[in-house]
């Protein structure tokens, strides 16, 4: 079996955060301690994934670079690729084709941030499907402003639908995606919508039509945070805080998932504590050794 590989979604313009992405990607914007494309790195790697590419603009990639490196640090391997436009979700598998190489996928939002008991466990369940599609169903207030799942009487889902007025449900589909091999040709197959995007929810339309896609709940003991707008990118740093200073356990830190998961030795931890001696990131590394 090819090994799944990852893929994390950084493009578009971030127009909702300005002023404040006029000089910065939004998926690097702090939350609370560490750049926000932390967090969907960390669940990719709770999920067992080494070989990750990076979607930006080609004028934030070299940020990113700075950022994120060639991903060695964290037992990674880290490829760049751009998004010369923003035309929708499902574009980024047609950019991530060769990459892919027919390999499984899963691709994350860069500012989709989860946290929940379970996490691991549930992304694994999702891994081990080789073929077809899981997505995770997750209930918001706000389903409008998202994809959000179409059930029959039954509990199947009969469609998802992309930011619909009246939105069928309450459940939204979360930023990250666990697809076969197929999703390039079918991403393929995709027509703009009339807001010009190759929607995510047209490939997965696909996988529906077929009976080749699974929607997971993510119930109610998850963080599914929002950082779209102002104030809730403020809350989701805010809800790390908490929680991290709570119970001095660090949320979506990349050296610890890579440390406990083997692939990265005592030495290398030390090396990325040192480079962060002067901050609790640091103290927090060392005191993991
Ligand atoms: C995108 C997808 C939507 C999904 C959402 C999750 O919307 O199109 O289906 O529910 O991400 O974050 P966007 O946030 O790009 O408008």
């Amino acid at each position: 079996m090819t090994d799944r590989k990852g893929i994390i979604l950084a493009g578009g313009t971030g127009s909702r955060l300005h002023p404040i992405t006029i000089g910065i990607s939004k998926q690097l914007l702090p939350i609370y301690d560490k750049p926000m494309i932390f967090y969907p790195l960390s669940v990719l790697m709770l999920a067992g994934i080494r070989e990750i590419a990076v979607i930006t603009t080609p004028h934030d990639r070299a940020q990113f670079e700075r950022t994120l490196g060639d991903g060695s640090q964290w037992g990674l391997s880290l490829t760049y690729i751009e998004q010369p436009s923003p035309d929708g979700l499902a574009q980024a598998y047609l950019l991530a084709a060769d990459f892919l190489d027919g390999a499984p996928s899963v691709m994350v939002l860069g500012d989709n941030i989860f946290f929940g008991h379970g996490l691991p466990e549930q992304l694994a369940r999702a891994g081990r499907l080789t073929t077809g599609g899981t997505v995770f169903g997750y209930r918001v207030n706000d389903p409008e402003r998202y994809g959000v799942v179409d059930f029959a009487e039954d509990g199947s889902v009969r469609a998802i639908v992309e930011k619909p007025d009246i939105p069928p449900s309450r459940y939204a589909v979360t930023g990250l995606y666990f697809l076969d091999g197929t999703a390039p040709e079918r991403a393929r197959a995709v027509q703009p919508s009339d807001r010009g995007e190759l929607e995510i929810t047209s490939l997965l339309e696909s996988y529906l039509s077929e009976g080749q896609l699974q929607v997971q709940q993510m119930g109610r003991g998850y963080a599914w945070l929002d950082t779209g707008t102002h104030a809730s990118l403020l809350d989701a740093g805010n809800f790390v805080r908490t929680l991290s200073q709570r119970q001095g356990q660090q949320v979506g830190c990349p050296e610890e998932i890579a440390f406990l998961s083997g692939w990265i030795s005592a030495a290398d931890l030390e090396a990325r504590a040192d480079l962060f001696a002067k901050t609790d990131y640091g103290s927090y590394l060392r005191g993991l050794l």
